[in-house]
């Protein structure tokens, strides 16, 4: 796969070691910064990954930030975009399988490097199910782009 990566300064080693892994897994990963420890924002890192997915140059994306949270706020207001904060294993294959989400945050000051690795492993193995949950996923995309569901 091709993945986008960002992070803000909060964000660093865990991207750092995350990307790290990806490559070896043999993904195509580009990192869109931070490349420093000095303090940045995180909306500006959210934006560029969110864009590359949005206009299909990455297939994924890959947000971290010292909670996530921030970031998955930004990567959200572009519609196309599904950004899903996690910190477990079973939400990180859920949120594939069910909201079809395509942008994976993670909080450095959440989770430990190893749950961190365990996610993304769960995160790149489970795929969109499709049926009623497209229907649901329809939903929030009229939403983000017209204000309603319908
Ligand atoms: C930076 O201190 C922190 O606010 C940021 O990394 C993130 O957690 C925001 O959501």
């Amino acid at each position: 796969m091709r993945i986008a990566a960002g992070s803000d300064h909060a964000g660093l080693d865990l991207k750092l070691l995350l990307v790290e892994h990806l490559r070896k897994l043999g993904h195509e990963v580009e990192d869109l910064g931070t490349h420093s420890a000095e303090s940045c924002d995180y909306p500006d890192y959210a934006a560029a990954v969110a864009r590359a997915v949005q206009a299909g140059d990455a297939d994924q994306g890959l947000l971290v930030c010292g909670t996530g949270v921030g970031m998955a706020i930004a990567a959200n207001k572009l519609p196309g975009v599904r950004a899903a904060v996690v910190s477990d294993t079973f939400s990180a294959h859920a949120t594939r399988q069910h909201n079809d989400a395509n942008v994976l945050c993670l909080g450095q000051r959440v989770v430990g490097p190893g749950l961190a690795l365990d996610i993304l492993d769960a995160w790149l193995a489970a795929r969109f199910e499709g049926g009623r949950h497209q229907r649901r996923v329809d939903k929030i995309e009229a939403l983000a782009r017209h204000g309603d569901t319908g």
